[in-house]
């Protein structure tokens, strides 16, 4: 017997890259936050382990309150504990590590202290053996931004021309608030550095399974010639979350809501990514310049009736395995009136000429069954029904014939790619029984994936800013948006609810209903 070449091969081991550590010095401005402790010091902390940060880089955490660099090493040791995927901090490791960490006091709002932060900043790097290189992280809220900007340009640390000397600034979301507020935001920035020293992130960028859109797109001769019109019927996208409002987010979520929190940006990088042109260079401005051309492309349905194409949820409280758990406007710091969506599905069309008629269905939501983030493209039927099968659920048979094939990009949890399609069912019939061909990440590899900070951080060590939102890109998502969170701000009939736990409100059906559509189980 012949064996499967594709049984027998070993599992995919990477050879071992030469690594050469970027050096630089990393300043994080809102240290005492959340995101530091789960996400960018344990990132910081598996790139140093790694070797990809150099080991004289310091890393200095800001923020208000006084803190020793002792204490903030002890937290931010507990923070890799919690959070970390690599390495232990019991050992020498971690002792080495947390020699470059530093901890220095300081109101991002008042200006009179950024001439001693600036002062002190060269000290540590000086002690370190690093200059002129300067990757500054803004953790905070979105209002100090430009203050914070402004204070530490004013002190000379924006070197303002290319040159060696370089200052990589990232902000974190949100990006305004609408496209107005966005492109104010924009404006005031655009006065403070120029667009080559902005890394505004999209953490969704980062994960393994979303660059694995792009390569397996163009990296590959098959599919590609079937993205389009002619042969897929339409495109669903979803993120879905099972988690409600961790404690304290309730404050920013109600100002935010689903179309602004992740729709605006998660969902619709994926989109851009699975409908983008091949760029002719794989290099950051062709890339983005292709994912901007489908951005603008987002065609708003009729603004006078955005319920046609958008809808919006809230979920109400349930009982979830037993437990109950609270509703959106029962959750901490969020007003017992609250009309914020904590689901949004919307209806879009990419205008050009490849996917010209194809719906993309969008959706995503806080306290649906699962978490799970999901590309699904479903293809055409085959001309003729030439094969049909008996399909029973009880004592109610169908003849049914062959399912469309969808191919599904699973972004997370149990990272894979997978293709749907008609096989015959053995027997002396032809009884279509329907199949999966299955690409998944941990049968293949036996890596575990990077984490999305890591590799966003190390390409803005790096100078990389192929996985970052470029300003137009962020404007002509919010210009695709506006008419809907107009409508919404209008209409004070609020969301439709849904029962925690569900996959939304039944109005979000309805929208694919109408269509001859329905969502698909992730
Ligand atoms: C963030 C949103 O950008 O993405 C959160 O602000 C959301 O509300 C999170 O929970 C989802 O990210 P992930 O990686 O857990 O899917």
């Amino acid at each position: 017997m012949t064996e499967n070449p594709l049984e027998t091969a070993p599992q995919y081991e990477p050879a071992a890259p030469t690594i050469v550590g970027v050096d630089a010095a990393i300043v994080i401005f809102g240290a005492s936050g959340d995101l530091t402790s789960r996400k960018l010091l344990p990132a910081l902390y598996s790139l140093w382990h790694d070797r990809y940060l150099a080991d004289h880089s310091p890393i200095i955490g800001c923020a208000r309150r006084a803190k020793t660099d002792e204490e903030f090493r002890n937290e931010m040791r507990q923070a890799v504990e919690a959070h970390g995927r690599r390495g232990s901090t019991t050992g020498e490791d971690w002792q080495r590590f947390a020699a470059r960490l530093f901890y220095r006091q300081l109101d991002l709002s008042q200006p009179d202290g950024y001439p001693e932060f600036a002062r002190q900043l060269e000290q540590i790097e000086a002690a370190c053996g690093v200059a002129n290189k300067r990757l500054f992280y803004m953790a905070t809220t979105p209002d100090l931004f430009v203050p914070t900007i402004d204070a530490v340009s004013r002190v000379g640390l924006v070197p303002d021309r290319p040159s060696t000397a370089w200052l990589r600034v990232v902000f974190e979301k949100p990006f305004g608030n609408d496209l107005k507020s966005a492109q104010e935001l924009s404006r005031e920035l655009g006065r403070l550095l120029r667009e080559d020293q902005i890394y505004r992130i999209d953490h969704y960028l980062g994960k393994e399974t979303v660059q694995n859109i792009l390569l397996f797109r163009f990296g590959n001769a098959i599919f590609e010639p079937l993205f389009n019109r002619t042969h897929v019927d339409h495109v669903q996208i979803c993120v879905a979350e099972s988690q409600g409002m961790e404690s304290g987010r309730g404050g920013y979520y109600d100002k935010s809501g689903a179309l602004r929190d992740v729709l605006q940006n998660h969902v619709l990088q994926l989109l851009a990514l699975v409908a983008m042109e091949p760029p002719s260079f794989f290099r950051a401005k062709d890339i983005l310049d292709e994912k901007l051309k489908v951005l603008e492309a987002l065609a708003p349905g009729d603004a006078s009736d955005v319920s046609r194409w958008a809808v919006r949820g809230q979920y109400t409280g349930a009982t979830i395995a037993g437990a109950a758990v609270r509703g959106y406007r029962e959750e901490d710091r969020v007003p017992p009136d609250s009309n914020c969506e904590t689901y949004a599905a919307v209806d879009v069309r990419v205008d050009n000429w490849r996917w010209a008629g194809v719906p993309f269905y969008l959706r995503t939501g806080k306290r649906l069954p699962r978490r799970v983030s999901e590309i699904a493209i479903q293809f055409k039927l085959p001309p003729l029904h030439l094969f049909k099968t008996v399909e029973c659920e009880g004592d109610i048979c169908e003849l049914v014939g062959a399912r469309p094939n969808t191919l599904r990009f699973r972004i997370q949890p149990s990272e894979s790619i997978s293709l749907s399609f008609s096989t015959k069912q053995p027997g002396m019939q032809y009884q279509i029984h329907p199949v999966a061909m299955d690409f998944a990440y941990e049968s293949q590899f036996s890596l575990a994936l990077p984490e999305a900070y890591e590799r966003l951080l190390l390409d803005v060590l790096r100078g990389d800013s192929t996985l970052f939102m470029r300003n137009d890109e962020l404007e002509a998502a919010w210009r695709f948006l506006d008419p809907v969170l107009d409508a919404w701000g209008r209409d004070d009939r609020g969301p439709d609810l849904y029962a925690a736990g569900t996959w939304g409100p039944r109005s979000a059906d309805t929208l694919l209903r109408r269509q001859g559509r329905a969502w698909q189980a992730p």
